[in-house]
């Protein structure tokens, strides 16, 4: 049984969505406690209503990155509540060494385009603006770099003339949902490994 922790910047509705397929059977972990980067995150609401250890990690000085005195805080609430996977949902820093270290080939992150397109933020807007009539989502392993590690999972989602940028992330969103929750399920039974760049045992039919 996985002992997943989740770090979010945002509305945590991926969190939900992990949190909904834990208990109803779909993945086979416990979600131990839940990190963020922004005290007012609708992700620490939504743990603490479900019961959820929910932390608030000030990561400053920094600005975009999880280093220093905020990561040695977020691996030491990790150890207290015995995780040993992360799932970064929404998470708007870049993780570093110390915490790649700590789980080597055990954090993954869920990124709103069909990657290696358009890596960053906004990804959805950055489609839309680029003129794209297929987005979509990428679960993938965490490296050092930005959205560049091993793909697990992509999900596909069509472009719309008429699409404002709220309404395609509601669409790849939406997507977001399903892909997360397989994603973690496959890795709570043992099943991916990751081989160079590629990642096997990640059915491509779903
Ligand atoms: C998602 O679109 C995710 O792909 C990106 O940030 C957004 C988080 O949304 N990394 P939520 O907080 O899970 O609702």
């Amino acid at each position: 049984m996985l002992n997943l922790a989740v770090m979010g910047s945002g509305s945590g509705s991926n969190f939900q969505s992990l949190l909904n397929a834990v208990r109803d059977g779909r993945i086979e972990a416990r979600v131990v406690c839940v990190l963020s980067d922004n005290a007012d995150a609708f992700i620490l609401e939504r743990a603490r209503r479900a019961g959820v250890p929910a932390y608030f990690v000030d990561a400053s000085p920094f600005r975009t990155k999880l280093d220093g005195a905020g990561e040695a805080r977020a691996l030491e609430i990790l150890r207290a509540h015995g995780a040993d996977f992360i799932a970064l949902a929404g998470f708007m820093r870049l993780v570093k060494a110390g915490l790649l270290r700590a789980f080597p080939g055990r954090i993954v992150n869920i990124h709103p385009s069909l990657l290696p397109a358009f890596p960053g933020l906004q990804a959805w807007r950055q489609a839309l603006d680029y003129g794209v009539k297929v987005s979509g989502c990428t679960v993938h392993f965490v490296d050092e770099g930005t959205d560049t590690g091993p793909i697990i999972l992509q999900r596909t989602v069509l472009v719309r003339e008429d699409d404002t940028p709220e309404s395609l992330h509601a669409r790849i969103q939406e997507q977001e949902h399903i892909a997360y929750p397989l994603a973690l399920q496959w890795i709570a039974e043992g099943r991916l490994r990751i081989v160079g760049r590629h990642v096997i045992g990640a059915p491509n039919s779903v």
